[in-house]
């Protein structure tokens, strides 16, 4: 027998009883005739005792005993005299009557303790070892949690849980496909799934009513904290509904989640705001609505002063920052430092200081009086005291930069507690978006989703203001999810194959499986996807998925620990027929 007990199980009520312990040195302190070891598992620590006089022989082979070393050891539960109140285990210790090394090891290349000393490179080189530190431990528990309890609601909702393949043929959720050359069919290749969108809509077409799955998707796109090439997607169709049946089933299945996992109740009706709504008031799809901050559109109260910046610009946009009148300019030029990053693209940043004397300081006073700085202090509902940043430019840069910044002073203001969960809708998402690169419009959400019958006769005039029938969950910032009800009609879809720009020949060599599956009787369905990483992290209060998944790729998509992507040898290409260039 390897173990009676785990390492966090003995108790004041175990005293006396002889038990048999398995597990890792975690460090040992010898302390003259003392020697005291720490055994860890997976489910804590216990306090290993060796008396010197009592038992000369095993206290020095327990001296010998390195870090990480496992070993079994047999005695007694006894109450320990310094009681370590930090930990479960703390009131008692075990006195060893046997000890056996069941295996040495080197001296770990990072220390295994809550706080390492080891950098993320190190780490996720022997990820294996970084895998055995508690904190990493509860991130991995609170993802298996979120997926049991994932799998409980869906199942009491009569969800059935049906695999689909990962050897497929593209699907078109926006990214590039990675692919997976086939042997027996040489010179033709799989594409691994974006996401199990056909599969899912094919099984709708089948009767199947309620699907959902826990799958991996691949995406060969560029990565960011929030991205992973593979991730996992907590995938769902419904057949008979409509988007409010859809809401209602996964706001369900999101409250259930936090209440079961986080004992957090979420808003029993989770707020909704249409994409045109979310892009004015926070420039943003994923609008984190724990703060304030809301963009103010000062175009009214700015233009035809002299000042040709925001006379030329499209759009000039605020952002009230309350009570931050005291920033210093030394504060102030960090911030515009900040903006011009290329990572951002702010040409400047414009400031009104709204002193509490009542007089305004702005970084632009030459062109705009006091009277005029009052106005836009008006504009922005701004009160003594407060600093309201100032950007401008083309409408959709400046979005997009000001809800950077929006976001940048949210944690410099300390307003994004990562122990507060804000769920939002965003629905009537437009169905296309314009790409000038191509020349062309793309499906925002993916090719399958429905547009809004009631736009149906923009479709032909103005492709470009037609919405979808399309949703996202986003909860502190993040896209935690996204959906749609699809189209089900044969003629609909090849319209919007069309409107896409492909040929004939092409939408039917692509997705001619599934028109053919609309002429048989396909239900009205739609669904929607979750990123379970993107879930568990939110959850887990942390901005990166990394950390949530057990052996994930780095920034430039490769797995140091096994060193992927590596070169096939020769007999592999010529296998499959492939030549590099
Ligand atoms: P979508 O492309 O919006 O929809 O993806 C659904 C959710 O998956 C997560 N996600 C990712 N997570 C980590 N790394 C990535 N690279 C990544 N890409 C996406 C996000 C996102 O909200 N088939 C549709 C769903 C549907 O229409 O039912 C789809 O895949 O949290």
């Amino acid at each position: 027998m390897y173990r009676s007990h785990t390492c966090g199980e003995l108790r004041p009520s175990h005293i006396g009883s002889t038990v048999t312990l398995s597990g890792w040195i975690q460090k040992s302190r010898d302390l003259g005739g003392m020697t005291f070891v720490d055994l860890r598992d997976r489910y804590g620590i216990t306090q290993l005792a060796f008396n010197l006089d009592d038992a000369k022989e095993l206290t020095e082979k327990a001296r010998k005993l390195g870090r990480e070393f496992v070993v079994r050891i047999e005695g007694e539960v006894i109450e320990r005299s310094s009681k370590n109140k930090n930990i479960p285990t703390g009131e008692v210790e075990i006195k060893v009557t046997s000890l056996e090394v069941l295996n040495g090891s080197k001296i770990p290349p990072f220390t295994i303790e809550d706080d390492t000393d080891g950098g993320e490179e190190l780490r996720a080189k022997y990820r294996y070892l970084d895998l055995r530190r508690n904190p990493v431990q509860d991130k991995l528990r609170l993802r298996n949690k979120v997926s049991l309890e994932t799998r409980k609601f869906l199942d009491s909702q009569d969800f059935l849980d049906v695999e689909t393949p990962v050897l497929i043929k593209s699907t078109p959720e926006g990214a590039r496909d990675f692919v997976v050359p086939s042997r027996m069919n040489e010179g033709q290749f799989y594409a691994l799934p974006q996401s199990p969108q056909t599969f899912k809509q094919l099984l709708m077409v089948s009767g199947f009513d309620r699907y959902y799955q826990i799958v991996k998707c691949f995406r060969d796109e560029d990565l960011r904290a929030d991205r992973q090439p593979e991730f996992t997607q907590i995938d769902c169709e419904m057949a008979f509904v409509e988007q409010e049946d859809i809401l209602n089933t996964f706001e369900g299945m999101i409250q259930h989640l936090f209440r079961e996992v986080r004992g957090v109740e979420l808003d029993a009706k989770f707020p909704r705001m249409t994409y045109d709504e979310a892009m004015e008031r926070y420039g943003s799809d994923k609008p984190d609505i724990r703060f304030g901050l809301e963009f103010v559109d000062m175009n009214a109260v700015t233009k035809n002063k002299g000042f040709s910046i925001f006379d030329d610009a499209e759009q000039v946009l605020a952002i009230n920052a309350k009570d931050c009148a005291g920033y210093t300019r030394k504060q102030l030029d960090k911030l515009t430092d900040w903006v011009r990053r290329p990572q951002i693209g702010c040409k400047g940043l414009v400031y009104l200081k709204c002193n509490a004397d009542g007089s305004y300081k702005s970084s632009v006073d030459k062109f705009y009086s006091q009277e005029d700085l009052a106005e836009w202090a008006k504009a922005a509902n701004a009160e003594p005291g407060d600093l309201l940043l100032i950007i401008s430019g083309d409408l959709d840069k400046t979005r997009k930069q000001m809800n950077e910044l929006r976001l940048h002073m949210g944690d410099e203001l300390g307003l994004r507690n990562p122990n507060v969960f804000k769920p939002l809708w965003v629905i009537d998402f437009p169905l296309l978006e314009w790409d000038e690169e191509s020349n062309r419009y793309h499906a925002m959400h993916h090719p399958f989703t429905s547009p809004k019958p009631e736009d149906m006769h923009l479709i032909d005039t103005d492709p470009g203001k037609v919405r979808a029938n399309a949703y996202d969950l986003a909860m502190n910032g993040v896209e935690l999810g996204g959906g749609s009800i699809r189209i089900h009609d044969r003629d609909v879809q090849s319209r919007m194959f069309d409107l896409l720009g492909f040929t004939k020949e092409e939408a039917e060599a692509q997705f001619g499986f599934l028109m053919s599956a609309f002429e048989y009787g396909a239900p009205p369905h739609g669904g929607l996807a979750f990123g379970l990483d993107r879930l568990v992290a939110t959850m887990g209060g942390s901005d990166s998925i990394r950390d949530y998944i057990a052996f994930p790729k780095n920034n430039s998509g490769r797995d140091v620990m096994i060193d992927a992507p590596s070169p096939l040898n020769n007999e592999q290409m010529k296998e499959l027929g492939i030549k590099l260039q």
